[in-house]
């Protein structure tokens, strides 16, 4: 176990100010049973603000699910990384598989994302994952590595950054990737972001349908740095067991 390890929760678009008895449950969970591991929340953009007021001197820090490339400006329904650290935010994800697919977002857009992101301030937890299509035809790691090679701009801070690996068939459906699968995978990884930053390490973490059962296993596959849980981070009961394996 080190101390560099992250558990990241992602709401989605779950969640109303009444969850907010989920964050209370959570901070008491952690306050009882304190964790090694780095703990982060990503509700909804409108939840950052008065959530931010309750976890304010816990061991729980907040994250946006995605934001614009530009500070401000003509863009409606968008929201920006100043706008995020605003709120409370400290982390963002970006390139989610939602985002990628649903948005049609390209790795070029994510790198704009990524550089406005750690311009702001807010450390960065990319996301990448092949589709079960791709892993079918074979592709997978050369998937993963070009949402790296193009998601990452020149100029990262690695020292801002963790990228979460997402099989894109394993989230939301509670088919959680064999652990050989995640060794290869994160293994691949972890020598790509060691090449490419040279002396800084950047965490990967796991992500796709992790639960209580299934996280101890999970997270002790070798090169797992933690995980970003979806469905599983709702209940903070369920979110805490997870935080207690790692
Ligand atoms: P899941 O989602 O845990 O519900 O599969 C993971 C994610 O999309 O980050």
């Amino acid at each position: 176990m080190t101390s560099d390890r992250l558990i990241a929760g992602n709401w989605k678009m779950n969640g109303l100010l009444a969850s907010k008895t989920e964050v209370e449950s959570l901070i008491a969970g952690l306050k009882a049973q304190p964790s090694k591991a780095g703990v982060v929340l990503c509700p909804p953009a409108t939840l950052l603000a008065p959530f931010a007021a309750l976890v304010r001197g816990t061991a729980v820090a907040l994250g946006g699910q995605d934001c614009h490339f530009e500070n401000s400006g003509a863009f409606t329904g968008d929201v920006s990384a100043p706008m995020l650290k605003d709120a409370g935010a400290a982390y963002v994800i970006l390139g989610h598989s939602e985002r990628r697919t649903l948005h049609k977002e390209t790795s070029e857009l994510v790198a704009k994302k990524l550089a406005a992101a750690q311009g702001a301030g807010l450390k960065v937890i990319l996301c990448v994952g092949e589709t079960l299509d791709e892993r079918g035809a074979g592709r997978a790691e050369a998937v993963v590595h070009s949402q790296l090679e193009t998601s990452i701009p020149d100029g990262t801070d690695a020292g801002a950054l963790v990228v979460a690996y997402e099989p894109v068939w394993a989230i939301g459906t509670g088919r959680v990737a064999s652990p050989e699968d995640i060794a290869a995978m994160h293994g691949f990884a972890r020598s790509w972001l060691d090449r490419r930053f040279a002396g800084a390490r950047v965490g990967v973490l796991y992500g796709g349908s992790v639960k209580p059962d299934n996280a101890r296993e999970t997270l002790g596959v070798a090169n797992v740095d933690g995980a970003l849980v979806g469905g599983a981070s709702l209940k903070a009961a369920d979110f805490l067991k997870i935080i207690a394996a790692a």
